[in-house]
């Protein structure tokens, strides 16, 4: 028998520990803790500390933790239910007793499997027939390979309404009823194949057993996916596709990947990416997310870069907050608009998709993003709005410590958004690099063996991303992107990915953005009639009129081409630069771990190609307006 995790919780938290550790030992408070000689070894100085509010206690010298239950087991002996039925007891709370119906449940789910695995049979023996020709053409057009279709075990449902009734009669009509595979329209009419004409998909459980399949039809047409319903065996916010193999992959990884569909896990899987899993058609659920913990402190969670992806990311990200905590977090990463992973290693290659998996936006990053540019920040009204919804957030979350971290954190970045502009010259636009807090990492030196890092580099990347854009560097693309917005549509995904951090500026760019992806190639006419209807054409003109800005694409009298070749150079460079900034973090990181060769080769790359964009940059700065800009005047 099982006992619910929940009432676990409510026996751990109804127990005082001291209490119970206090009737055997001798204890000491200290502070908000008490101390105590160890019980689990022999010592003179106490080492073993309890704390009551988290439900643990703890021993420095032997190493010895658990919770109320745990020091039960391990210092008394007891068996995990005695256990819990002595704690239970004291707390005047009954140890529910086995629910029969639960029981009843697991008893007929036992019976199900075999039925569930005579079907993935039946469908792989389809696809290897004369009816299956249509279905394996299919997959060889997706470029599935016969060893990633053994592997992943696809299937092929033939066209028919009797035909897997027929070969599977043998499991007995109620159970391939129960297990889905038939429909029961109940009354008049007979049980019918559930799946007619589709590439079918397996879904095991975590243990590998068949539980559930997906349909895919072939080619084009609604729905696309059919999956099997609830049943006793399946249930879809438990489960995640392909959680059996990119369990054990991830423990060599020591990372997760959560993608949208089946077809992306394996592809993923097919280009060396086993860790990949997928929620089957449904927002992630907290069930979902308590199994990718137990696989990965910060799962990386995988979206499409449009405006569904991302209010799905965010979505996610709301679920996720109440439930993170040491070692319990989440990673994102935004994919090209419009494109799944399936299509970027397709059309990429496996290090594309990686070099997005090395440096994901942090959960307290992506939840910043979204709220600080969900609307201008021009009223105090609308800047209070954004504080209140910081820390309404913050406050979601269960754990304490976590809690108070975030708070912090988003308070900080709260004031430097909204703190007023410090005007004068005290730090050289342009000189200073096109990133806010973009300072230049000072080298690192061995010593004792071991690689220094002079400086906490994650503060630059950490500014980098939450302040985008240096001012001067923003105006410039932005009164580019205004003064040439013929270039928007081809490079929509790197104007989509410059980092901005100005309220103001982020919206001129969506508007800029969208109505580009919605016209195509921009003229002026359109594009000065949009900024007049969304009320941006102030800013605009402002930024058509303003001087010293020093690139081709800011002059009135530029070489188009010339101009348009910049601009798509700058803006390419711009937006590459977080993400290199990033992994220049990351590499440093490993290299402060491992100290090794092979480490600091990796950083030294790393901060090369971001040194050459960076001077890529400043050779676009034209003469004259370039040297001035750069002794500040
Ligand atoms: P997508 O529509 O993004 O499909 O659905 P996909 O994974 O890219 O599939 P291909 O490449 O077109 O074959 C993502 C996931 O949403 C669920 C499935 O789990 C799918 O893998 N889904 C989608 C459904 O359950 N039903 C549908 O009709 C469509
Ligand atoms: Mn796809």
């Amino acid at each position: 028998m099982t006992l619910s995790p929940q009432f676990l919780d409510e026996v751990r938290a109804r127990t005082s520990l001291s209490t119970l550790i206090g009737r055997s030992v001798k204890l000491q408070k200290a502070g908000r803790e008490w101390k105590a000689c160890c019980p689990f070894h022999k010592e003179k100085t106490p080492s073993f500390t309890i704390n009551d509010e988290k439900g643990f206690y703890h021993c420095f010298g032997c190493g010895a933790h658990g919770d109320a239950i745990r020091y039960l087991t391990d210092a008394r002996g007891l068996p995990f239910m005695e256990a819990v039925k002595e704690l239970a007891d004291a707390v005047g709370l009954e140890v529910p007793a086995p629910d029969p119906r639960a029981q009843q449940k697991a008893e007929r789910a036992a019976g199900l499997y075999d039925v569930t695995e005579a079907a993935q049979r039946w469908f792989v023996e389809q696809l290897g027939s004369i009816e299956g020709a249509a279905a394996r053409e299919y997959l060889k057009r997706r470029g599935i390979k016969d060893a990633t279709i053994a592997r992943f075990g696809f299937g092929f449902a033939p066209d028919s309404r009797g035909k897997l009734k027929s070969a599977l009669q043998d499991c007995g009509i109620e159970r391939l009823i129960e297990t889905g595979l038939l429909i029961d329209p109940e009354g008049e009419r007979e049980p019918y194949d559930r799946f007619r004409g589709r590439l079918m998909i397996p879904i095991r459980d975590q243990r590998g057993r068949v539980i559930a399949f997906g349909g895919r039809i072939l080619g084009d047409g609604e729905p696309k996916y059919l999956n099997s319903p609830e049943t006793p065996l399946f249930d879809k916010g438990r489960t995640l596709y392909n959680l059996d193999r990119a369990a054990p992959a991830s423990r060599n990884s020591r990372r997760v990947v959560v993608v949208e569909g089946y077809l992306d896990v394996i592809a993923l899987d097919q280009a060396g990416i086993g860790e990949a899993v997928a929620p089957l058609g449904t927002a992630l659920t907290e069930g979902q997310l308590e199994r990718l913990w137990r696989l990965a402190p910060a799962p990386i969670l995988c979206f499409d870069g449009d405006a569904a992806g991302q209010k799905a990311a965010v979505r996610a990200a709301h679920r996720a907050l109440p439930h993170v905590g040491p070692g319990r977090s989440l990673g994102f990463v935004t994919l090209p608009a419009g494109q799944d992973p399936d299509d970027l290693v397709r059309s990429q290659g496996r290090a594309a998709f990686e070099a997005l998996l090395e440096a994901p936006e942090p959960l307290v990053d992506r939840l910043w993003r979204h709220e600080s540019s969900a609307e201008p920040l021009d009223t105090p009204e609308a800047r209070a709005g954004l504080k209140r919804r910081l820390f309404e957030l913050a406050a979601t979350i269960a754990d304490s410590d976590v809690r108070e971290q975030y708070r912090m954190e988003l308070l900080q970045r709260f004031d430097a958004l909204t703190r007023p502009q410090r005007q004068g010259g005290e730090r050289p636009a342009f000189q200073r690099g096109a990133f806010q807090g973009g300072g230049r990492f000072a080298p690192g030196r061995f010593q004792n063996g071991r690689f220094q890092i002079p400086r906490p580099v994650s503060e630059q990347a950490k500014a980098v991303a939450s302040a985008g854009l240096d001012p001067r560097w923003l105006r410039a693309v932005l009164a580019g992107l205004v003064r040439h917005p013929q270039v928007i549509a081809g490079h929509a995904e790197a104007v989509a990915a410059l980092p901005i951090g100005d309220p103001a500026s982020l919206r001129l760019r969506d508007i800029l953005l969208s109505a580009a992806l919605i016209h195509g190639e921009l003229d002026h006419e359109r594009l000065n009639t949009i900024l007049t209807e969304e009320g941006a054409a102030p800013l605009a003109e402002a930024l058509r009129q303003e001087r010293g800005l020093a690139f081709s694409f800011t002059r009135r009298d530029a070489d188009p081409e010339r101009a348009h070749r910049d601009l798509v150079l700058v803006i390419d460079t711009l937006a590459a630069q977080p993400g290199l900034c990033s992994a220049l973090e990351a590499a440093t990181e490993r290299l402060k771990e491992t100290g090794d060769e092979a480490a600091f080769q990796e950083q030294q790359r790393l901060r090369k190609a971001r040194d050459e964009a960076e001077k890529q940059l400043a050779a676009l700065i034209e003469g004259d307006a370039g040297s001035r800009q750069e002794q500040g005047v």
